[in-house]
C-alpha cells in the first residue's frame, strides 16, 4: 500500500541509490491520488496553463506553432494549488528529509511532461544538474512519478547505472539549436549501450541525483505516457572549479522570451 511508504529509505534501498543513481519504487501514489493529478495535468495541458509565462512549452521543439511533441509545465502548482502541499508532495518531501537529514527547500522543483501518444518525442541522454547552476554540486532528489503505466513502447525512463559519480559531462541543445529548450549529452551513443530500463506502473515512482545519466525513449505507441516530476533540494556544494556550461550560456528560446515578457508586465 503506497501509504506506508510514508518516511524514509529504507538502509538498503539508501545504499542502492547511492551506488546505482537511481531506485525504483513501484508503489508511491494510490490509484486516487494518479487519477487526481492525472486530471489536473490534463486540464493544465488543455487550457495551455503557463504558456504566456514561458511555463509551459516544447522540450523537444521550438514553440513555432506546430503540435508540441514534448509539452512540459514548469510550476504547475501555481496554476493547480490543489498541487500545493498535496500527499504526494508531501511523502517526497518526507523522503528528501530523512535522506539528506536537512529539511528541503520550501519552494521544491516541479514540473510535468507528457509525451503524447503516436509521435512523442524522445527525451535524450542528459544529467539534470548541465541545466543547472555551474558554480555547485547539487544536493537533490528527483522524484519521477509516471501518471500512466511506462514501459520501452511509451517512453519510460532509462538510466546509467553508476553515472551520478560522473562530473557534469558536456552538453549541447537537443539537434544543436539553441532555441530548443532541452539538452543532450555529448556522444550519447557511449552510454546508451551501458543503459538499463526502468518500467515502472502507474503510481510508481523511481528517484535519481542530479548527475545520473537519464533517457527516456519516444511514444509511437498508442497510449499516452504522462509524468510529474518533484525535486527535493537542499543546499548544495560550491565547487572549487564552476562548470563551463556554454551550452546554458548560448541558449534562445521562445520559452524564455514569453518569460522575460511576462516579468517585464
Ligand atoms: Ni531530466
Amino acid at each position: 500500500m503506497a501509504m506506508d511508504l510514508v518516511g524514509a529509505l529504507t538502509k538498503e534501498q539508501t545504499v542502492r541509490l547511492g551506488k546505482q543513481g537511481y531506485l525504483a519504487l513501484p508503489e508511491f501514489a494510490s490509484a486516487a491520488e494518479v487519477a487526481e493529478i492525472g486530471a489536473i495535468f490534463d486540464r493544465l495541458l488543455a487550457s495551455k496553463a503557463g504558456w504566456q509565462d514561458g511555463n509551459q512549452f516544447d522540450l523537444a521543439g521550438t514553440d513555432d506553432g506546430g503540435a508540441p511533441k514534448l509539452p512540459q509545465i514548469l510550476y504547475p502548482s501555481r496554476y493547480a494549488p490543489a498541487l500545493k502541499n498535496h500527499a504526494v508532495v508531501q511523502r517526497a518531501r518526507q523522503i528528501a528529509e530523512a535522506y539528506f537529514g536537512e529539511r528541503p527547500f520550501a519552494d521544491h522543483g516541479e514540473h510535468m511532461i507528457f509525451k503524447p501518444p503516436r509521435d512523442g518525442a524522445v527525451t535524450p541522454w542528459h544529467q539534470d544538474q548541465a541545466y543547472h547552476d555551474p558554480a555547485l554540486d547539487e544536493r537533490a532528489l528527483n522524484f519521477w512519478i509516471p501518471l500512466d503505466d511506462c514501459d520501452e513502447q511509451n517512453g519510460c525512463m532509462h538510466y546509467v547505472p553508476g553515472s551520478n559519480r560522473l562530473d557534469v559531462l558536456p552538453h549541447h541543445s537537443i539537434g544543436h539549436d539553441p532555441s530548443v529548450h532541452g539538452l543532450e549529452v555529448d556522444e550519447p551513443e557511449t552510454y546508451a549501450r551501458q543503459s538499463v530500463s526502468c518500467p515502472l506502473p502507474a503510481g510508481g515512482c523511481v528517484i535519481h541525483l542530479p548527475t545520473t545519466l537519464h533517457y527516456a525513449g519516444p511514444n509511437p505507441s498508442a497510449r499516452q505516457r504522462r509524468a510529474y516530476i518533484l525535486i527535493m533540494q537542499v543546499e548544495g556544494t560550491k565547487r572549487s572549479v564552476p562548470v563551463d556550461n556554454y551550452w546554458m550560456r548560448e541558449k534562445r528560446t521562445a520559452r524564455m522570451v514569453r518569460e522575460g515578457q511576462a516579468t517585464s508586465r
